[in-house]
């Protein structure tokens, strides 16, 4: 007997699910079933009207009597919430449908209630939108795009092995606090007013490295944390202002200890969720990388290769454009990509693209079935631009790009050329998954942005030294190396970590080397120094950042695929509009005022 279907709001155990809807089959047939849901779509066949009822397993066809659910028609509408009671019938056979799990059976309607009533939605399933307007309406978007809830269940599935392989290893999860002081990552600090001490603030933090560094002089030896960091820094697709590192810190440990571990939690993470072996994890050196690829994350899947011209040649020729090669911490540098062959058009992209990088141009030199071609091709003997092509790295017909300038400048510039061609000449092999080591990091750089040295890692890291005079020589500075590591794959940099300063000298000399006044010392790192002095064990570690480790996994172009409620490239979040101006009463009572 089919109820009367009514609009009751009420919600009891009566109504709870017995089944998920695609666990229907055959099985069922003649039994009865209560369903929760949502409606996906309906099919009126005049005294038949066919619901599609979806809940998380999937999608069942439900059969309802028209004339019996007529007070309810008006409510039925695309993504309300659903009770329905009803029998499984098996469908006859001219109505099976082989695409859905349960096509095979329908649920023939006895009761149907409206849950949640629901406007009509702002986008559906399969509609293109503008991407803020689904980052407003981000609940919904989670539940029309099955690949996003895919990635959070993958993150999920991820998070859950990380956590049973460390305490398998008799790591202790540990959770450190949010409201914290600044700790130091080369980001600005978001910063909490506290009204209990007007004119005080607490900085979230950029990552809990003192804090884990602190727990290790408390004696726990194997710490892991899921760790929510904040960074205040400009937004990229890999980069969230809010996102979570897997944080690993061990006690007595060298950098080999690292290593083993991040290659097992790899090889174990991508079995479970790639079915996929992985071996390899060799070894560069920073400098190695930036030489041959120009980042110090290079994807390995890419074959392309830099190449660096001799300065003997480049002082035995007058290439005027190359010229600047021979300033100081300059270069003329040079890729080569086999069987390009440059249209007028492509020649003026190359150009658009370089210009969009603040260059003022890229040389580059043709050869074609024996033809030269070339901007410079007049003021360059043809024997000379042969040599020059060769030394770029040229050996069969293609194009040589070449820049020179200030090395690091022109790596930037021609890595973002290596990165283009792999992927426009289709050279990259999408389907495999490679790993690489990047070490000897220097310990500083000077940042011209602010016109300051500062830790290339972080300024807890320890200094390969052979002597500790070379940490009160300033000159020194440039050349020493740092005891870190970072884990790169597929070209994004997955992981970074180092061995940790133990020392209260060592740990104030670097702090003095990177400017900080003695006050300033001790009001940021006072207390972190006064731990060093209590026995702190050698120790060191790393941390992982969640999203890039699933974007990887989960093949996704943007950080915003693998977390429930990213913020907008301006650090807002579309949803709740936030961060919002506050009023006037909490502004008092934090002992604020917003000069505008
Ligand atoms: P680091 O700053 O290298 O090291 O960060 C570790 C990893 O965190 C990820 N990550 C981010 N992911 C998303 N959005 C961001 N804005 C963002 N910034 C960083 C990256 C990176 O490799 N305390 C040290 C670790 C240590 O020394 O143990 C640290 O935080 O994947």
């Amino acid at each position: 007997m089919l109820k009367m279907a009514s609009m009751k709001t009420e919600w009891n155990s009566s109504k709870k699910r017995t089944h998920l809807c695609a666990s229907l089959s055959l099985e069922q047939e003649g039994k009865e079933v209560r369903l929760n849901g949502w409606l996906r779509s309906t099919r009126d066949h005049g005294q038949i009207l066919f619901i599609d009822l979806e809940d998380q397993s999937g999608l069942v066809q439900i059969n309802c009597n028209t004339e019996k659910i007529k007070g309810l028609l008006g409510y039925l509408n695309y993504d309300c919430t659903l009770f329905v009671k009803g029998i499984v019938k098996k469908r006859p056979p001219s109505m099976q449908n082989k695409k859905i799990k349960t096509g095979q059976i329908e649920v023939l309607a006895e009761e149907i209630e409206v849950l949640g009533t629901a406007k009509t939605p702002p986008f559906r399933k399969g509609d293109n939108v503008n991407e803020n307007l689904t980052l407003k309406y981000r609940y919904l978007d989670l539940r029309r795009q099955k690949k996003l809830r895919e990635n959070l269940k993958i993150r999920h599935k991820v998070l859950s092995l990380i956590r049973q392989e460390l305490s398998q290893q008799d790591f202790l999860e540990i959770e450190t606090p949010i409201l914290y002081k600044s700790t130091p990552e080369g980001a600005r600090d978001y910063l909490v007013p506290s009204r209990k001490q007007p004119g005080s603030f607490y900085a979230l933090p950029q990552s809990p490295q003192t804090l884990k560094q602190l727990l290790m002089i408390s004696g726990f030896e194997k710490y892991f944390q899921i760790a929510k960091c904040f960074r205040d820094e400009d937004l990229r697709a890999n980069r969230q202002p809010e996102f979570s590192q897997l944080d690993i810190e061990m006690s007595f440990i060298e950098e080999q200890d690292i290593y083993q571990l991040t290659e097992h939690l790899v090889k174990s993470i991508w079995k479970e969720i790639k079915q996929e072996d992985i071996q390899d994890f060799p070894h560069m050196s920073y400098q190695e990388a930036l030489d041959r690829f120009g980042t110090d994350k290079p994807d390995l899947r890419n074959p392309l290769e830099l190449k660096t011209i001799p300065q003997s040649w480049l002082k035995s020729q007058d290439v005027k454009v190359l010229k600047s090669a021979l300033n100081e911490n300059s270069s003329a540098k040079a890729l080569f990509i086999k069987g390009l062959e440059l249209s007028r058009t492509q020649a003026e992209d190359l150009q658009k693209q370089v210009k969009s990088l603040a260059a003022e141009g890229v040389l580059w030199i043709q050869k074609k079935a024996g033809e030269w071609k070339s901007p410079i091709q007049k003021h360059l003997e043809a024997s000379h631009l042969e040599e020059l092509y060769s030394l770029s790295g040229g050996a069969e017909d293609g194009v040589c790009l070449i820049q020179s300038g200030e090395t690091e400048f022109i790596n930037v510039i021609l890595s973002h050329f290596i990165t283009f061609f792999g992927k426009q000449r289709q050279l990259i092999d999408e389907s495999k998954t490679k790993f690489l080591w990047i070490k000897d990091f220097p310990y500083f750089y000077f940042d011209t942005s602010i016109n300051k040295w500062t830790a290339l890692h972080h300024p807890f890291t320890l200094p390969k030294l052979k002597s500790l005079d070379e940490l009160s020589d300033p000159d020194q500075m440039k050349n020493i190396k740092a005891r870190s590591y970072d884990l790169v794959c597929n070209g994004q940099e997955l992981a970074g970590g180092s061995l940790r300063i133990f020392n209260e000298d060592i740990q104030r000399k670097i702090f003095s080397l990177l400017g900080m006044t003695k006050n300033e010392t001790e009001k940021n790192f006072g207390f972190f120094l006064e731990a060093l002095r209590y026995g702190a064990p050698p120790h060191g570690g790393i941390a992982w950042g969640i999203e890039r480790l699933v974007m990887i996994l989960t093949e996704s172009e943007s950080i915003r695929e693998v977390m429930a409620f990213p913020k907008s490239a301006r650090g807002t979040c579309l949803m709740s509009e936030s961060p919002t101006p506050i009023s006037i009463e909490n502004l008092t009572e934090l002992g604020l005022s917003i000069k505008r």
